[in-house]
């Protein structure tokens, strides 16, 4: 083995293509200058496709988190009532901030490792008697590897609540379609660190006119986050109202040039490729997948071994095989183990995390497993191509 070659497999951060690194290592440019103005309108207009949105995408310094916030802190005022959709830690996590912000939270809990099914949301709205500021959901729930129907949830939002559609698209924007408008999203936030082959530190904010129109008269208090500094920065000159991470902004660039490259329809297919080769290794040497197939996400995939395997396999694939993946989160902790497989990520390197699998039950329990994963996988490769 080469010992200080290591393979990332965590749902973020994810690898970094080396062209991306490479732009990310140009001389420094003042965040003043017309150069600057050009990349960031640039990278603005180029992701616009990536999260389906009419505006340019405004850019952040900070991480998924910030983006959360930032959405939360630009809409909420005290009391205002508020619908969190939570299938996992991420949702939960949303419904925390809203909290923060002084709402009054109503939280559609769903069992980990289910979707939110239309219907649910639907029935929930129906029985609340409130006027509802937005309704907040999580695109890939990333603590369980669900992926939500949005676009449905959405159409529901707007038909009963009548309200602003949030949606966090942390760990699957860059990997999956999304249509702002048809599905009725009203903002729409990402990180870069997952599908978007980039470093953590840049967060991502799309937003359409009625999003725009309720941040202006939000009266909460903010500064650093105020997207109408944002907005007006980018209206007035192509900038930002703060010093923005100049070196990720580049790289961004690059990876945009990637995406379309190789076409954001075949990104979006290449990570259905990835869920299912995974999906069928898995399945070939009898690992359970947290999820079911119809809920999967193309971007994580959450494994439950049993007999208190999840760990001591992580523990192996990192120690013996040098390659690093997730645990569990929260409840699930010590249960699951989970591998992500977005952005900058091929069908050989599906092959390469199952084949360690494979030789880690051997190392384990001495399950006699080799080459079941890898065959079935290349199958499921051998059908798309
Ligand atoms: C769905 C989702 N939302 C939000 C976050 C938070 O992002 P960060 O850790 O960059 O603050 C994550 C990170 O894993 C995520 O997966």
């Amino acid at each position: 083995m080469l010992l200080n070659q290591q393979f990332l497999f965590t749902p973020g951060p994810t690898p970094i293509p080396e062209r991306v690194q490479l732009a990310m290592n140009q001389p420094m440019i003042g965040h003043r200058s017309q150069a600057f103005s050009h990349l960031l309108e640039d990278v603005s207009q180029k992701l616009m496709p990536i999260f389906g949105s009419k505006d340019p995408v405004l850019l952040l310094t900070g991480s998924g988190t910030s983006a959360l916030e930032t959405a939360a802190a630009n809409v909420i005022e005290e009391n205002d009532h508020v619908v969190v959709i939570v299938t996992g830690a991420f949702g939960d996590r949303f419904a925390n901030i809203c909290e923060a912000f002084g709402a009054n939270v109503h939280r559609l809990t769903i069992e980990w490792g289910k979707i939110c099914e239309p219907e649910q949301l639907e029935d929930f709205l129906n029985s609340l008697d409130y006027d509802i500021k937005a309704v907040f959901a999580t695109y890939c729930e990333t603590s369980t590897g669900v992926i939500n129907p949005i676009k449905e949830l959405g159409e529901i939002t707007k038909r009963i609540a009548h309200s602003l559609f949030i949606v966090d698209g942390v760990s699957c924007i860059g990997a999956v379609a999304v249509d702002m408008e048809s599905w009725n999203i009203d903002i729409l936030v990402s990180g870069s660190q997952k599908a978007l082959m980039l470093p953590p530190g840049l967060a991502f904010i799309a937003l359409n006119e009625n999003a725009k129109r309720v941040i202006q008269s939000c009266n909460t208090k903010r500064f650093y986050l105020d997207l109408n500094r944002y907005l007006a920065s980018y209206e007035n000159d192509k900038s930002t109202p703060f010093t923005p991470a100049v070196s990720l902004i580049s790289g961004a660039l690059e990876v945009c040039h990637m995406i379309e490259e190789e076409g954001l329809e075949q990104v979006i297919s290449r990570h259905q490729l990835l869920k299912r080769m995974m999906r069928e290794g898995l399945k070939a040497i009898e690992l359970l997948t947290f999820v079911a197939d119809e809920y999967a996400s193309p971007t994580v995939t959450a494994v439950c071994p049993g007999n208190d395997m999840a760990n001591p396999i992580k523990k192996l694939l990192q120690e013996k095989y040098s390659i690093t993946i997730a645990g569990g989160q929260k409840q699930l902790k010590g249960q699951i183990f989970r591998i992500g497989h977005m952005g900058y990520c091929t069908p050989f390197d599906i092959l390469k995390v199952l084949s360690a699998l494979e030789m880690s039950l051997h190392d384990l329990d001495g399950r006699n497993v080799f080459g079941k994963a890898i065959k079935a996988a290349e199958e499921a490769w051998k059908q798309y191509v």
